[in-house]
């Protein structure tokens, strides 16, 4: 039986309220200055709190649209928090700062380089102030999750590991907190194919686990595809959605399920949509 926290939303009623809504989301840099630069336009969007899963959400759009600025307002990071016109809500409340419900793995690697693995994957908890022992139970069934080796990895630092075990670093040490939202920018861009596959693989594993709403920004089309079972497509600067669809669920390995005929058919669909767009 699940029980549920005083406090926390009852997920049997029927009446939850979205778990991410952006409602005419405007984001201006440096606004009432004569810099000003307007990131992103009347935004809207939508996501449900579903009993017992979150939806996986693949952002996509043109290198400078506003991808990284619409995550961060959802994590209530400035400067990009708080929106300039419009609100962000999570759970119904609007944004006003970041809070443990979210978690973020950044675009680039963001560990502590004077930290061990284990420390760093362990530090949020740090911060909530759970004692050694626990914390670093739970940080070491993570770094075990992820797919490194406890016993080897964990006493090493972020020098001495490949690009792939850094992200996987920065992804255990975002989900040990638990986060019912992840926002994920970019986090596979810097990896090898091979490498890229496997992470893939990974997050839809870890997803499934978690029923957490996860948000994964990406330049790849066959990326969201395959991740996404929604894909919000973004307009050139300033960006707004212009495409909202539906995908079907990964179910099989990305390697196998990236090569079929009917996934590759979706992925070209989409780069045309992507490219009707960019020549209007
Ligand atoms: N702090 C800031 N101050 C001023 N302008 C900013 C700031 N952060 C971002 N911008 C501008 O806002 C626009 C959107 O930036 P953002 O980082 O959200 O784009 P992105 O879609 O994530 O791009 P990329 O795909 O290259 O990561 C860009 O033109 C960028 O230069
Ligand atoms: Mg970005």
């Amino acid at each position: 039986m699940t029980v549920y926290e005083s406090g926390t939303p009852d997920p049997t009623s029927p009446h939850r309220p979205p778990i991410v809504q952006f409602e005419s989301v405007t984001k201006t840099y440096a606004a009432g200055t004569d810099r000003a630069f307007t990131a992103v336009e009347n935004v809207n969007f939508t996501v449900e709190d579903q009993i017992d899963h979150g939806e996986l959400i693949a952002v996509l759009g043109p290198s400078g649209c506003g991808k990284s600025t619409i995550l961060r307002l959802i994590a209530g990071l400035r400067p990009q928090f708080p929106a300039t016109e419009g609100e962000v809500r999570v759970a119904g409340s609007p944004v006003a700062g970041p809070g443990a419900d979210r978690g973020m793995v950044f675009q680039g690697y963001t560990s502590f380089d004077n930290r061990s693995v284990l420390r760093n994957v362990a530090f949020g908890l740090e911060c909530r102030g759970m004692p050694r022992e626990e914390r670093e139970e739970r940080a070491r069934e993570w770094i075990g999750k992820v797919g490194l080796d406890v016993d080897q990895d964990s006493s090493k630092y972020p020098f001495q590991l490949s690009g792939g075990m850094r992200q996987r670093v920065a992804i255990a040490r975002s989900l040990v907190l638990s986060p019912r939202i992840m926002l994920m920018d970019e986090p596979f861009g810097a990896l090898d194919p091979t490498t890229r596959f496997r992470m893939q693989d990974l997050l839809v594993d870890l997803w499934r686990e978690q029923e957490a709403t996860v948000f994964f920004v990406t330049h790849s089309i066959e990326e969201a595809v395959y991740l996404g079972q929604r894909i919000l497509i973004l307009s050139s600067s300033p960006g707004t959605v212009v495409r909202d669809i539906e995908v079907p669920h990964p179910d099989r390995p990305a390697r196998e399920m990236q090569r079929e005929p009917t996934f590759v058919e979706t992925v070209f669909e989409i780069r045309e949509t992507i490219e009707q767009l960019e020549a209007d």
